[in-house]
């Protein structure tokens, strides 16, 4: 459902800020998560991108934190207590779950991460992790 709407929202928009940011802002509606955005890589550092929610730390080295495991992996992180998580980066310590999903290009290379921070222990499962990776390939 909310990738046919994401879809819709995303027609015709061929800039990745633009659609960054209103795919945050989509999520965020919907979920009300603590914090929903994205980080786009950089070189070897992850910058903060499109996000809504609190204030958030601008860059992360590759294989930091939940984010730059994620990119470091290639693969979606999924941390159910953030101070169980060695390395987390804690931006807010509001936050005590996360998931991390790798964006992708045309060429298969991480080009950002989708970040969700909840202020709820093991706010996100399998489902939100096969969602969630459904989504970021509408970007
Ligand atoms: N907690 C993240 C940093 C980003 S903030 O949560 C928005 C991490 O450990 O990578």
């Amino acid at each position: 459902m909310l990738e046919r709407q994401l879809t819709a929202l995303l027609e015709g928009e061929t800039d990745g800020i633009a659609r960054m940011a209103n795919v945050s802002a989509a999520l965020h509606g919907a979920f009300r998560f603590w914090w929903t955005g994205f980080y786009r890589v950089a070189g070897n550092e992850l910058i903060l991108g499109p996000f809504q929610g609190p204030v958030a730390c601008m860059r992360i080295p590759f294989g930091r934190g939940v984010c730059g495991t994620a990119w470091a992996r290639n693969e979606t992180v999924v941390v159910p207590d953030v101070e169980a998580f060695p390395g987390h980066i804690a931006c807010s310590s509001d936050s005590r779950s996360e998931i991390v999903v790798p964006v992708h290009g045309p060429d298969g290379a991480v080009t950002a991460v989708l970040d969700i921070d909840s202020d709820r222990l093991a706010a996100f499962d399998e489902v939100d992790r096969v969602a969630l990776e459904r989504v970021v390939k509408l970007l």
